[in-house]
């Protein structure tokens, strides 16, 4: 039914949900799943003084972005290999930086997806919100179907 399906993920369990009933439909041939993290490089954080003073007696130069860089690979590969313990082979992993709803858009149209699926909230803590700020913009702004997982 759907040919190629788009997984935004953030490392919250919600997303992990998506990626868990992502996998359960790809159980036709010729079925690409794509799992896609956006890096928000705010600016705003910085590494923590015990990994700075690591790196210094290590002599590496860690930054907030090489951090956050590796944090992003590690919830892809997380993933990828959650679907292949399900049985599930070729899995596309992306990883990307930006305004995470304009990105995931951007990817889901070049990308030509059909389907999104992702997590109805995420990692945020504003617990009075129905939707996620990202699902919310997403399923706005892209014509292709979206499942909002709970
Ligand atoms: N940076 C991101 N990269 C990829 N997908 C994301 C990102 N942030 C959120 N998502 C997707 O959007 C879903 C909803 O998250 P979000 O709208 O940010 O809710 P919240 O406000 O609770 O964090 C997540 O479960 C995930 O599927
Ligand atoms: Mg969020």
């Amino acid at each position: 039914m759907f040919t190629r399906i788009l997984v935004p993920i953030d490392g919250s369990e919600h997303a992990t949900r998506a990626v868990d009933i992502a996998g359960s439909l790809t159980g036709q041939d010729g079925v690409q799943l794509t799992l896609l993290h956006v890096l928000t490089h705010a600016g705003g954080y910085s590494v923590p003084k015990e990994l700075q003073a690591y790196a210094k007696v290590e002599h590496i130069r860690v930054t907030e972005k090489d951090l956050i860089e590796s944090v992003g690979r590690e919830i892809l590969g997380n993933a990828a290999q959650r679907l292949r313990d399900q049985g599930v082979a070729g899995v596309e992993e992306r990883l990307e930086s930006g305004d995470p709803a304009s990105v995931i858009a951007a990817v889901a149209e070049g990308s030509g997806a059909d389907l999104i699926v992702m997590g109805r909230r995420g990692l945020g803590d504003l617990g009075g919100l129905l939707l996620g700020s990202v699902s919310h913009k997403v399923a706005q702004a892209v014509d292709c179907s979206c499942l909002t997982v709970r």
